[in-house]
């Protein structure tokens, strides 16, 4: 058993207090008794939180029942509270009850006590028992309700035999629609965006003849021509009736969702051409390298075919000296045609193509390219390359960008017509390739050193500000990290790391 029954007894007779007791123990009623006989004891006890039932006199010397019980509704309104009184007329009976007693046993009737005293005892269990139900289903509708609103997610019931249609409060914000209306079919048509209304009748066809679940994406219009996202999802429920479907389903907002998406595409494409930009504008600069570099064969080939021309034109013609001019010819194509091969792979192929790359090859080919614009500033370029260095993984000619962004903005950050750019190439200690690129330029004047890798930040009257920021892009992909640092002395130093990919060049 559990602990005894606690009973506050309102009692000023002795030996009623006793015969009740008796009885209560006669009815296997085990209990312990606080007897009580003024307003003050009976007001101090009813402070008592294991207090299980209360029985009380109606008439007391100094106190009375009705009082009693006034208070105690007051105080303790869930505490079984019955009379036991040798007085209590039928008229009083009735107005107790009405206040709140739950019972009136009569001092001449006393056997009825106990049973009285059971079922007040189970009524005030059933109660709390309700009370309880109650209370945790009151709590899980409003964590419900409140989930629902957190994560935009309303839910519905749908009868498909009835047609009746059920929805949740977030279903009715959702959809904007007035709480106090009926949902039906035709509202969620009416709400739906035009463009929508055909597939999402198809939906609502399909479910209600296959009786079967769906989920499904489509477009709110709302009366202010704002447009929403929704998706529905709906499955058959596994109601008591097999007969009876009933489809059960969550509408979510995805509004926000989709529009960072939508966002987010953009941004990447906006990229892609950006990326796009900073190649053909960096291919514009190697051509004007390329077509000075080739200048110089294309005049010594015109300087040998003279001169072979004037050695046919003797008498008799100098063969000798026509053989030496035409391989002279010969060389000085073959060099033509080496420049323009060094340069192929920069118009190459569009697509990214992943490769052991011998980053020092790349970084030879890069100087030599860009060996004419920086002497034409009076600038001259230093490489120390670590011949140890081992390959590393990736895409040749995003490497190749990203090397002559980086020297570009080198030879741009010296305008005065000298200064010195410098590349060198290191093996880390932790095993990565380490690429730096320094000049002895104007450096930083307050720019912040995060600012410079934002997309479209230009210092210059021509600049495009997408060079360091898709040249960062690029070694992340990678895998590596770019980053810029002032000199001690004058001028700038970017340095990126690439990954080892674990074989040697
Ligand atoms: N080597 C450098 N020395 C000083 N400032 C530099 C250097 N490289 C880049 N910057 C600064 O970073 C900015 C952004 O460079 P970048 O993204 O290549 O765009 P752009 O060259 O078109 O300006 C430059 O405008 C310049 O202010
Ligand atoms: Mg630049």
């Amino acid at each position: 058993m559990t602990s005894p029954l606690h009973i506050l007894l309102l009692e000023d007779d002795a030996s009623d207090a006793e015969l009740i007791q008796g009885l209560l123990e006669a009815g296997h009623i085990v209990c312990e008794v606080t007897r009580v006989q003024t307003r003050a004891e009976f007001v101090a006890a009813l402070k008592d939180s294991g207090i299980d039932l209360i029985l009380a006199d109606y008439k007391l010397p100094s106190f009375d029942g009705l009082s009693a019980l006034n208070l105690a509704m007051n105080e303790r309104p869930d505490l079984p509270f019955i009379f036991v009184s040798g007085t209590l007329g039928e008229e009083v009976a009735i107005e107790a009850v009405k206040i709140g007693a739950t019972d009136y046993v009569l001092k001449q009737r006393l056997s009825r006590l106990a049973p009285s005293v059971q079922r007040a005892l189970r009524e005030a269990r059933e109660r709390a028992e309700r009370k309880r139900v109650e209370e945790a289903l009151h709590r899980s509708e409003m964590y419900l309700a409140e989930a629902q609103r957190l994560s935009h997610t309303g839910s519905f019931g749908w009868d498909l035999a009835t047609g009746e249609i059920h929805w949740s409060d977030e279903t009715y914000r959702i959809f904007e629609c007035d709480p106090t209306t009926r949902p039906s079919v035709q509202m969620v048509v009416d709400r739906t965006h035009p463009d929508d209304r055909m597939h999402v009748r198809q939906v609502i066809d399909r479910a209600s003849t296959e009786q079967s679940g769906f989920n499904t994406e489509h477009r709110l219009l709302m009366a202010n021509g704002a447009v929403k996202y929704v998706q529905v999802v709906a499955h058959r429920a596994a109601g008591e009736d097999p007969e009876r479907a009933l489809l059960i389903g969550a509408v979510t907002d995805i509004t926000e969702r989709k529009r960072a998406e939508q966002e987010r595409e953009r941004l990447r494409e906006l990229e892609r051409e950006l990326a796009r930009i900073n190649r053909v504008s960096m291919m514009g600069e190697l051509a004007a390298s390329l077509a000075h570099e080739i200048k110089q064969p294309i005049a010594a080939m015109m300087v040998n075919a003279e001169a072979g021309l004037q050695w046919i034109r003797h008498e008799p013609p100098e063969l000798e000296e026509v053989r030496r001019t035409l391989s002279g010819i010969i060389n000085a194509a073959k060099r033509s045609a080496s420049i323009i091969d060094r340069n192929r792979s920069l118009y190459g192929r569009g697509t990214p193509q992943r490769e052991p790359i011998d980053l020092n090859g790349v970084i030879r080919e890069i100087v030599v390219m860009l060996r004419d614009t920086a002497s034409r500033n009076g600038i001259l370029i230093r490489s120390e390359l670590d011949p140890a260095l081992p390959t590393t993984t990736a895409d040749r000619v995003q490497l190749q960008q990203v090397l002559v962004n980086l020297m570009l903005n080198g030879i741009e950050a010296m305008p005065d017509g000298s200064g010195e750019l410098s590349v060198a190439s290191r093996r880390t200690d932790d095993g990565q390739l380490l690429i730096s690129v320094s000049d002895s330029g104007i450096g930083f004047s307050g720019e912040n050193l995060e600012q410079i890798f934002a997309a479209f930040f230009t210092t210059k009257p021509q600049g495009t500000g997408m060079g360091l920021s898709v040249s960062r892009r690029i070694i992340e992909s990678h895998g590596g990290r770019l980053w810029a640092s002032a000199n001690t002395g004058r001028g700038a130093t970017f340095q990126f790391t690439l990954p080892d990919d674990g074989s040697s060049p």
